[in-house]
């Protein structure tokens, strides 16, 4: 088979080593004679997995103990309800940064629990534009701040954390791990790890333990981010899995050099497609503000829509898959998380400027 190149959105590319090493010990896991998918989640293997997760996932986010890690599941949509479940008072305010239909999602369900403000609204200009500190009008003392780091659908990113006196929570799922961030300005990150941490199934949470203890009361147990956090994500049956998955991500991501050396191969891959964009004299049109383009979602369309199925029945055919825009948007999206590897990106660079020669 010729080399495949997946810019799929989620779920998404994984290590190939970390592919071969789970292929590898399908069979016997951790010497036990068992598949980690038949092995109980009571089990003294299963439980290092988890104890090792969390520690693999703090030492990469350069986090200490007074940050807990969790495995959840239901996704990151589920913490769009969780979170106001535990965190807003009914008769509170929670600020809500809407940079695409993340963080719209995530404030809808917000309002369901307790009151909601706005804190930057960019819809009007179509999410092209992440706004800088100067733009966040946040209510007097909300419950917390909501931001979404990174937009997958729309492909902008936030490149600084903003200030706010209040607990600041980040929506990560497409970004997270994808370069040093200072993580302990922040008292709650979620994740689906579909994109950067592994395969889908599990949800990582890392909360502060002093904005845990916060939390207000929650009827369902399974909601409660304390149950889960006493329980060391144990409470249930977990994604045993998907858990063991992203640890052997994590694993290879610290191998390679952590997030540091994430960023440098992140930066590079995104150069090769963004120079692709800017220097096609408008036959490729990118559609986040430069200042505020995603170093792992490219977006960009073309002067119509047949060109754009033509690009992306071709680059199929070259081994390109997975280019087509998020339906809301249209045109096309690169998706390029920390596991494609810069080949894959130059490769790509190449068969657009190929493109545009026989199409421009
Ligand atoms: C930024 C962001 N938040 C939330 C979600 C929803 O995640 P899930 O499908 O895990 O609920 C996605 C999915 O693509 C996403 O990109």
């Amino acid at each position: 088979m010729s080399t495949i190149y997946n810019f799929y959105a989620g779920p998404a590319v994984i290590y190939d080593e970390v592919l071969a090493r789970a292929k590898e010990e399908f069979l016997d896991f951790a010497g036990t004679g068992m598949s980690v998918l038949e092995i109980s989640h009571r089990a003294k293997a299963f439980d290092e997995v988890v104890a090792e997760a969390e520690a693999n996932m703090k030492e990469l986010m350069g986090l200490g103990d007074d940050y807990r890690v969790l495995f959840l599941q239901g996704g990151a949509s589920t913490q769009f309800s969780m979170l106001p479940m535990n965190f807003l008072p009914q008769d509170g305010t929670a600020d809500y940064i809407l940079t695409g239909s993340w963080s719209e999602k995530a404030m809808k369900e917000a309002k369901k629990i307790g009151g909601v403000h706005a804190a930057f609204e960019g819809g009007e200009n179509h999410y092209r534009h992440i706004p800088g500190q100067e733009e966040l009008t946040f209510s007097d003392a909300p419950a917390y701040v909501h931001m979404t780091t990174n937009n997958t659908i729309y492909g902008t990113e936030f490149h600084y954390v903003p200030e706010t006196d209040a607990p600041l929570v980040a929506d990560m799922s497409s970004d997270i791990l994808s370069g040093p961030v200072a993580f302990d300005r922040f008292s709650l990150i979620y994740a689906g790890a579909q994109k950067n941490l592994g395969p889908a199934g599990v949800t990582v949470v890392v909360l502060r333990k002093s904005f845990l203890e916060k939390a207000g009361d929650v009827p369902a147990t399974m909601l409660k981010y304390a149950t889960h956090a006493e329980k060391n994500s144990l409470y249930n049956t977990p994604p045993v899995f998907s858990v063991y998955m992203v640890n052997l991500v994590l694993r290879h991501l610290k191998s390679l050099g952590g997030l540091p050396a994430a960023a440098k191969t992140n930066a590079e891959k995104a150069k090769y497609i963004y120079d692709a964009i800017d220097s096609s004299d408008g036959f490729y049109r990118g559609h986040a503000e430069k200042e505020s383009r995603s170093l792992m979602n490219i977006t960009f369309t073309m002067a119509d829509a047949d060109l754009e199925k033509r690009f992306v029945a071709e680059a199929e055919a070259e081994g390109f898959i997975g280019l087509k825009g998020h339906r809301s948007v249209g045109g096309l999206r690169a998706s390029v998380y920390n596991a494609m590897p810069v080949a894959g990106a130059g490769a790509l660079a190449d068969f657009m400027a190929e493109f545009m020669r026989k199409n421009g």
